[in-house]
């Protein structure tokens, strides 16, 4: 019989495999699904997240990059041994956007599991507080490596609304298919601007790098939950 927990852990990391073998619903997820074949990306609408940029406060728009807050300066007198100093800042950077960002994605699955109503009403609101669980860990890790790096993580609501470069989640109480459309958004642009500061690290930091790719093997997972709620079986996503 196969272990589809185990197939979890080989392929998003030992942790994630334990909190879904944990959590009541993940049991039920992981019985049921092979995220090792997980299938290729359909949507393309307009994202709705770190990568949708207004442009606020200390934020710099790299060519072909995500965005960067300079505004979280190194401050220690130290950083991972063998580090360059100015790698050391430009991936806490790098680090500092994705916390940001995955801060505010734990939030609006919470909002979401909360406001939706309608048909597989039980599904979706229990299919997302594993989501909300997995989200929250990983925003630890990524505030560590930063303080690690010598940073200063920043977790506070101000910051997180004076960093964040996108709009807040729009919809208040609604149905399952409009939230799922929308949390796909969301997910198009974290997923996206996770894969490029994975991009960026490999380049300065491949430990952060590392941390990241498993982190982004379990968004996309994510994101293919909720998308199996808005396809048809054509493979189109409802708008
Ligand atoms: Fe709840």
């Amino acid at each position: 019989m196969v272990d589809t927990a185990a197939i979890v852990g080989r392929a998003f990391g030992a942790t994630t495999r334990d909190r879904y073998r944990r959590h009541p619903v993940g049991r039920a997820l992981c019985a049921t699904s092979n995220p090792a074949r997980a299938p290729k990306a359909h949507a393309t609408g307009p994202i709705q997240s770190a990568g949708d940029a207004v442009g606020i406060g200390e934020w710099n728009l790299k060519e072909g990059g995500i965005m960067s807050n300079t505004e979280n300066a190194k401050v220690a007198g130290f950083t991972a041994p063998g580090l360059k100093e100015d790698a050391a800042q430009k991936a806490i950077a790098l680090l500092d956007d994705r916390l940001v960002a995955l801060i505010d994605l734990q939030l609006t699955l919470k909002h979401v599991h909360w406001n939706v109503v309608g048909p597989n009403f039980i599904g979706v609101h229990e299919m997302l507080d594993p989501q909300v669980d997995a989200v929250r860990e990983m925003t630890d890790t990524i505030a560590e490596r930063i303080a690690t790096l010598g940073g200063v993580p920043e977790g506070t609501p101000e910051a997180v609304v004076r960093k964040r470069s996108w709009k807040d989640y729009s919809i208040g109480k609604g149905l399952v298919a409009e939230h799922l459309s929308e949390l796909d958004k969301v997910y198009n642009g974290v997923n996206g601007d996770h894969r490029k500061a994975i991009d960026e690290l490999s380049e300065i930091d491949p430990v952060s790098e590392d941390m990241l790719t498993g982190q982004l093997g379990d968004l996309e997972q994510f994101q293919w939950f909720v998308r199996a709620h808005i396809e048809s079986s054509s493979g189109e996503l409802k708008r």
